[in-house]
């Protein structure tokens, strides 16, 4: 790694090449910035062009203009922050009016988060981390909340070495142009209720705000997280009038990362040993299909006994309920902000990791009309395509049960 100063600035002819991980300073960015020079990483890929959707497209020649940051990631953006030393004066919370709306140029996504409780930071400091994208635009109604949060993470980017932009906003036109939205707002639940108990009040604020969504940023995901989570997806596919594959529920993954954790506790493996999805509903439907659940390759029930893992499961379903008990304000947030974040970073880095999603299955396994969680492949534009698991027999039947009470619970709400 080198310090890149204003000397190897000057002494550059329209192109100034670094080698991955070299440092610019403040001062010889803004040289480069006012030269006009293009500043590229030898040996880098370039951040590609940006095909029909222009979200994140792989980078495909020799040399690129540069993340400094992170040359698995490169990508050219605003010279002002990134990956400079800290030089007094940097804008932190810059100005929305001083920057672009739409898309970066070269196809560097954006993302916006609704709510700016609990879940909506967590998920918000999780996308900054990721380091993929442009800037993430937080958005509450609360006077100064979104403002002050983003302000808060922004001083956290030096030490934890992301270049993504946090911006706080009341103003819902703050989404304009952005790639994916991430929808948290409405209220948690409280101990004694059930997630059925939020449809009227949650359904007044996720309609609207669906609404305002489809107004500012036509061509973005949604990734619903408010619960009652597929009574809401189904509502914030309809109030925004996006079609399917780009409004996507949060649950599966979340249901999903607490099965694995939960047997994590047992001993018989690491937590990020144990692969296998919690697919149906985020409820009392939900199904965890054990055959298909492993650890390094080995089926998880030659690991532990049916009645261990019959109780995990029971667990895994109450989870939701079970911190909701002991935390008597409100509910989990840690990691459902990290997995509503996971299910943008998997569509905005391709990563072709399949995730348990709330989806119309449109056919697979049987299952169509309705909103149920089933291991999907997301791209950089929402769902791909549904992943058809080997199920067994009772697995589907499970599963196909879960997806009828939802088709009735959903259109009791649309
Ligand atoms: C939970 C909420 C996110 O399960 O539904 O904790």
């Amino acid at each position: 790694m080198s310090v890149i100063g204003v000397g190897e600035v000057e002494a550059a002819d329209g192109t100034l090449t670094i080698k991955p991980g070299d440092v610019l300073t403040p001062l010889a960015r803004d040289r480069a910035n006012e030269r006009g020079l293009t500043i590229v990483v030898a040996g880098s890929p370039s951040p590609g062009g940006t095909g029909s959707s222009g979200r994140g497209t792989p980078p495909s020649t020799e040399q690129s203009p540069v993340n400094l940051s992170d040359p698995a990631h490169p990508r050219s953006v605003d010279a002002s922050t990134v990956n400079a030393l800290y030089r007094r004066g940097t804008p932190v919370s810059p100005s929305l009016q001083s920057r672009p709306r739409t898309r970066t140029p070269d196809g560097t996504p954006r993302a916006a988060v609704i709510g700016a409780g609990h879940v909506g930071s967590i998920a918000t400091v999780r996308l900054a981390e990721s380091d993929l994208f442009e800037e993430v635009i937080l958005i509450d109604l609360v006077e100064g909340l979104a403002a002050g949060i983003a302000l808060d993470l922004w001083h956290d980017a030096s030490i934890a070495g992301f270049a993504t932009r946090i911006v706080g906003s009341e103003e819902m036109s703050a989404l304009s142009g952005v790639d994916y939205v991430i929808v948290t707002a409405g209220k948690p639940r409280t101990p004694g209720m059930t997630r059925t108990d939020l449809t009227a009040a949650n359904a007044a604020v996720v309609g609207p705000v669906c609404e305002q969504i489809a107004r500012h940023a036509p061509d973005c995901v949604i990734v619903v997280v408010t619960n009652p989570l597929e009574e809401m997806t189904h509502l914030a596919q309809i109030r925004s009038g996006f079609p399917a594959e780009r409004v996507l529920g949060m649950a599966g993954v979340l249901d999903s990362a607490r099965f694995c954790s939960l047997v994590g506790l047992s001993g018989v493996a690491l937590p990020s040993e144990v692969e296998a999805f919690a697919l149906g509903s985020h409820g009392p439907e939900m199904v965890v299909p054990l055959s298909q659940a492993r650890v390094k390759g080995r089926p998880l029930t030659d690991l532990m006994p049916a009645d261990q893992l019959a109780a995990i499961v029971e667990r895994t379903r109450d989870s939701g309920a079970e911190v909701v008990s002991l935390l008597k304000t409100g509910s989990a947030y840690f990691a459902p902000g990290h997995c509503a974040a996971l299910m943008v970073t998997a569509m905005a880095s391709r990563s072709g990791q399949v995730l348990a999603c709330a989806v119309d299955p449109k056919g697979s396994y049987g299952i169509r009309d309705t909103r149920v969680g089933v291991p999907v492949r997301l791209g950089p534009s929402g769902l791909e395509s549904v992943v058809e698991l080997a199920l067994q027999p009772g697995e589907l039947t499970a599963l196909r049960e879960s997806a009828d009470r939802l088709r009735e619970r959903i259109h009791e709400v649309a």
